[in-house]
């Protein structure tokens, strides 16, 4: 069973006393979070879906604090409750408590993005009903799923999450959708589904942004600036630490808050930050791809988006095993995954990381003992497979690499890989460690900043914008694909 790492005493301790990024040297105090004993509502077993293996089925009690694990109907792949969590039930359409309506409503993706969604969102921990409706159009909403329940954390740390994964949809098509149970909906959202693998008239736009952490004031701004327009982008992918603590639930209730305009049409995909600290309450809240390791489950995965292959890795380790996690376990299914990513270009052309500390970068962190072991393990991978272009958070700032090598060295020809640190939407700013940019950088600014990003089969387009909306010119960079 996996363990989660919790505040530790020391991390608490320094958070009280205003440490700036207390969680950027990570406490190696690991322990399990332990499920709280809560009076459970009866099951209601009419929904049922999947292979669901729940435990003893005469206590319900026993029963739904059983971890869980079934295969959503229609659906290729599995789903496991988080180890941890309590109220673990599938399939429920009725049991309604005390705070029943939907909160925090939103969408990623969980599998193949053309053809799959998973649908998120918060009650009180006596709702059990989960349910969905979906149509093409927001007042044809035809189509039910119904999905889980999950309670992690305990005290103030406690959240529930549903949780519905719906699988066999139309490609490149809007969804519109609803979630709750009957007499308690949600407001009607939607979201995009990717276009089918294997076409050649990719047009996709996503948003990049990251480190909103402690300033949900801008983090909103942030987002409303980013649904302006006629563009509306297809996804967002966020770099890392959404909040100060990861285990404080009042602060996530305002980073959803914030969010609320994008994640109202569009899927989100996670990469872990420090300050999230592995924490139930950012793993329960974003229904990621599960892989086969058990302790990195949702923390890293890859997919494929268009012209675009997503490799998403966590650079905050359990416990901080950077030997095993990062250079171990991690590093290997890295290396599996770029090499079919490496095989496939002809159908996806560009290959782009998403993680939260930057390889390289010119901020406070760049000397780092955390920073420079992820840079000396995988910028070379990075290299050597060809990774187009490196998408980062941690420091509060933007910043464009030139093109380098793994060592950090310039090179040209398309035969390097682009680092963009995109962080600072709501986080305290940085200025740079020693006075100017190293080596390795391009161009940097102290600015709150976000990314849109428009990718066909033959250019990746990175565009940063300030908050006020204007353009970080010297900061945009058009790749091509690389020579095979
Ligand atoms: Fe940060
Ligand atoms: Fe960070």
């Amino acid at each position: 069973m996996r363990t989660l790492r919790p505040l530790s005493l020391l991390a608490a301790l320094s958070l009280t006393l205003g440490c700036q990024d207390p969680l950027d040297a990570p406490s190696t105090d690991a322990g399990s979070v332990a499920p709280t004993d809560h009076g459970a509502a009866p099951t209601d077993a009419q929904g049922l879906t999947g292979d669901a293996t729940p435990g003893d089925a005469g206590d319900p009690l026993a029963t739904e604090n059983a971890p869980l694990t079934y295969t959503p109907e229609g659906c290729m792949h599995r789903v496991s409750s988080l180890p941890g969590t309590i109220n673990n039930v599938l399939g429920n359409r009725t049991v309604f408590g005390p705070m029943p309506e939907p909160r925090n409503v939103h969408t990623s993706w969980p599998a193949e993005p053309s053809t799959t969604v998973a649908i998120a969102w918060q009650t009180d921990n006596q709702t059990r009903a989960s349910v969905v409706q979906l149509g093409t159009s927001p007042t044809m909403l035809d189509q039910t799923a119904v999905g889980s329940v999950s309670t992690g954390g305990r005290g103030n740390t406690e959240v529930t999450i549903h949780e519905a994964h719906l699988c066999g949809l139309r490609p490149d098509t809007t969804y519109h959708y609803r979630v709750g149970g009957e007499g308690h909906w949600s407001a009607v959202q939607r979201f995009k589904t990717a276009p089918a693998p294997g076409r050649t008239d990719y047009d996709v736009n996503f948003v990049v942004s990251g480190d909103s952490r402690d300033n949900f004031t801008t983090w909103r701004q942030v987002q409303e600036r980013v649904v302006m327009g006629a563009q509306q982008p297809d996804f967002q992918i966020f770099s890392g630490d959404a909040v100060l603590l990861g285990t404080l639930q009042g602060a996530w209730q305002q980073w959803f808050t914030g969010a609320a305009a994008s994640q109202a049409v569009m899927p989100w995909m996670m990469a872990h930050g420090n300050h999230d600290a592995l924490a139930i309450n950012y793993l329960l809240q974003f229904a990621q791809p599960q892989v086969d390791a058990p302790e990195q489950s949702e923390l890293y995965f890859s997919f494929d988006y268009g012209p675009v292959h997503f490799l998403f890795l966590n650079d905050t380790p359990l416990r901080d095993d950077y030997a095993g996690n990062v250079a171990g376990t991690q590093l290997t299914w890295m290396r599996a995954d770029l090499t079919r990513a490496r095989a496939n270009r002809a159908r996806v052309p560009f290959i782009v990381a998403v993680h939260h500390k930057p390889c390289f970068a010119s901020s406070r962190h760049s000397s780092t003992t955390d920073t420079v072991f992820i840079r000396t393990t995988w910028a070379p991978v990075f290299d050597e497979f060809g990774v187009d272009l490196v998408l980062n958070g941690h420091e509060h700032d933007f910043e464009l690499s030139k093109e380098l090598d793994g060592r950090g060295q310039e090179v040209s020809g398309r035969r390097g890989t682009r680092y963009i640190v995109a962080a600072g939407a709501g986080a305290q700013l940085y200025e740079l460690q020693d006075g100017m940019p190293r080596s390795w950088s391009a161009y940097y600014e102290s600015v709150v900043n976000f990314l849109r990003v428009h990718a066909t089969m033959t250019r990746l387009e990175v565009t940063p914008f300030r908050l006020d909306g204007t353009i970080i010119d010297r900061g945009r960079v058009t790749l091509t694909p690389r020579p095979m």
